[in-house]
């Protein structure tokens, strides 16, 4: 008799102990979140993250003590510079999101795809079993075995994939690797240059930049492998200048309460961007980073770049069903 009280009463010890290190585990967690994770892909800022409702959360917690590396539910496919950084960082701030820190490349990339998903689930970060791991490469999208790839794994897996107007994608794109060879102090080219083509004095259709900005092209062949449903296309013109509104979107279709809120992101009137508010940074704003400004670009080029995507987007929109305010 006393035998068995003693029992009962170490497993009640043990519990306690059980209880107070996830919790004890939680909080170091929360302190040690770097903000330092400024990604060549960055529309925004660091990586930061989970501070709404911090008491619901921890209780969420506190019930499930098996915090495992797990293979995403939901990847964002691309495109590049189309904000994927920053939606990524926005529903970093949802308890139930986790998203893993780096681009990890894995159905892009021959070599790490042939090491096999448990080297992939090695990038993942740690989750709870009611939480939703996230990965984001940008490259996905234009890659062509990503889809196949990617079924294999889970042909039920949920999709985000980010569009904007096609020739600011370009501008942005050429913007990018311009600064980055400026940096390395290489040589750039100018952008009527690349984008043009000489001898047709059309829209030079070999320029990767242009590629890219041909979504329909992509999503076509997404489309062979997955549902339309399956497929969430947020507007990353949208995200910059209403990005609760594109963010609350993408909670639905994950099947998620509304968790983000005015409370994380807000406009600041001072700065002219939206910001988030988290626990371990004061604020972090849309744009910081982004502060390269575009080449100026004549009239007339702009003008051809909106006419060569002009049909391809209206394809885009009837394959998709969704329309974009691009002209
Ligand atoms: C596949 O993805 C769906 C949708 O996110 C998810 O519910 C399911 O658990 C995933 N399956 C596996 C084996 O991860
Ligand atoms: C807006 O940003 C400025 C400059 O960083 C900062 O001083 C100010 O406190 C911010 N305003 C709000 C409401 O957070």
């Amino acid at each position: 008799m006393k035998n068995k009280g003693l029992r009962v009463l170490s497993v009640a010890v043990i519990l306690c102990v059980t209880a107070f290190l996830t919790y004890y585990s939680n909080v170091i967690v929360w302190n040690s979140v770097s903000v330092s994770d400024m990604d060549e892909d960055s529309l925004t800022v660091g990586s930061v993250r989970k501070l709404l409702e911090e008491g619901e959360l921890i209780t969420e917690r506190f019930h499930s003590n098996s915090r495992l590396k797990r293979l995403p539910q939901s990847i964002i496919i691309g495109a590049r510079k189309c904000g994927t950084r920053a939606l990524l960082e926005f529903l970093g701030l949802h308890p139930w999101i986790q998203p893993a820190d780096q681009e990890v490349h894995f159905f892009d990339d021959d070599r790490n795809y042939n090491r096999g998903y448990e080297w992939y689930k090695d990038h993942m970060p740690y989750t709870y079993p009611e939480q939703i791991t996230l990965e984001k490469s940008p490259r996905y999208f234009i890659t062509e075995k990503a889809p196949e790839r990617i079924y294999r794994m889970n042909s039920s897996i949920k999709l985000i994939v980010l569009l904007r107007n096609p020739t600011t994608r370009v501008i942005s794109d050429y913007t990018q690797v311009y600064y980055n060879k400026l940096a390395k102090g290489k040589d750039t080219d100018k952008f009527e240059d690349l984008v043009i083509d000489k001898k047709t004095n059309a829209v030079n259709t070999g320029f990767r930049a242009v590629q890219i900005s041909v979504y329909y092209h992509h999503l076509l062949r997404w489309l062979k492998f997955f549902k339309r449903e399956q497929i969430h296309v947020v507007d990353g013109d949208r995200l910059i200048t209403d990005p609760l509104n594109e963010i609350n979107k993408v909670e639905q279709f994950l099947g998620l309460p509304t968790k983000v809120t005015e409370k994380n992101i807000y406009f600041n009137v001072t700065r002219g961007f939206y910001c988030m508010r988290t626990q371990k940074v004061e604020q972090k704003c849309l744009g910081l980073t982004k502060g390269r400004k575009h080449p100026y670009i004549e009239q007339s080029v702009l003008q051809k770049l909106n006419d060569f995507f002009r049909p391809h987007n209206k394809k885009l929109f009837s394959l998709i069903d969704q329309r974009f305010d691009w002209d």
